[in-house]
């Protein structure tokens, strides 16, 4: 089935033509230091990122050049040391706490590396807080979500009861619930075997299509090559940024 066709317009300009209501992404002259004790740690320097509505962007690098810490500024989770984000206009380096929580609540979802699902509530139920926390109703949203990612039969079970892929998607589904229009998900394909790893990429490239903003951050190249757009980071700074090497690629075209 071909669920990612390669057009040669830019992919996120045909889904605003379609009426996609994403959100922009705008980092200016971003930093991010960090101080323990006597030692400073650059984990960003000089980003300037600008992101369109409903674009697909995958943010590709190494261990420890600073992809968790760009997202977890993205999405209100932590603050830049310089520079302004800004994340569908508003400016969330000078917004009130209030403002900053309603981005958190509203604006963003997120896939965090290490899941951080609730121990005590099931799989549905973890994705019901996705549904919740957003303020919406959930209306069998989060069963539908979880039959989505291939857990309808797992609904009932605790985290601990779970492989390590299968919270992985219990993870994305609770970001998914959510329905926020920005999408941020870190390494959300690393403990999946290659097939379930396809299969949740064509999820987010499927939440893209439908207008959100999705950003993927991975180390793996391969999964690199359905983005729209690849932003490379070395080093805490942006040392390639444009389509993927060697142009688009389908999802079915990918091997890892
Ligand atoms: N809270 C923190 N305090 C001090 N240093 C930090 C903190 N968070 C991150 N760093 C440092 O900032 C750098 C970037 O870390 P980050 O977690 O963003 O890397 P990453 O690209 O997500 O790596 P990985 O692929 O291993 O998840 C690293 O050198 C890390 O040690
Ligand atoms: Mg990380």
């Amino acid at each position: 089935m071909d669920t990612n066709p390669v057009t040669t317009a830019s992919p996120a300009a045909v889904r605003a033509d379609r009426g996609a209501v994403g959100t922009r992404i705008d980092l200016d002259d971003v930093a991010k230091r960090f101080r323990i004790g006597d030692v400073t740690v650059t984990a960003l320097e000089e980003v300037n990122l600008h992101v369109d509505e409903a674009a697909f962007v995958v943010i590709l690098g190494p261990s420890g050049c600073g992809k968790t810490t760009l997202l977890n500024l993205i999405g209100a989770l932590d603050t830049p040391t310089e520079g302004r984000i800004r994340v569908g206009g508003v400016d969330i380096t000078t917004a009130s706490r209030s403002e900053r929580f309603r981005v958190r609540r509203e604006t963003v979802s997120f896939v965090f590396q290490s899941f951080n699902l609730f121990p005590g509530l099931t799989a549905l139920e973890n994705v019901e807080f996705g549904t919740e926390v957003a303020g919406r109703r959930d209306d069998g949203n989060a069963a539908s979500v979880l039959e989505q990612v291939g857990l309808a039969d797992r609904t009932n079970h605790f985290p601990h009861q779970l492989s390590g892929g299968e919270q992985q998607r219990v993870a994305i589904a609770r970001a998914l619930a959510t329905g926020n229009p920005v999408l941020l998900a870190d390494e959300p394909t690393g403990e999946l075997d290659f097939h379930t790893g396809v299969q949740i990429l064509e999820l987010l490239q499927a939440q893209a299509d439908g207008g959100k903003t999705v950003l993927v951050v991975t180390h793996n190249r391969e999964i690199s090559r359905v983005a729209d757009r690849v932003i490379e980071l070395g080093s805490g700074h942006i040392v390639a940024d444009g389509s993927p090497l060697g142009g688009r690629a389908r999802i079915s075209e990918l091997h890892w």
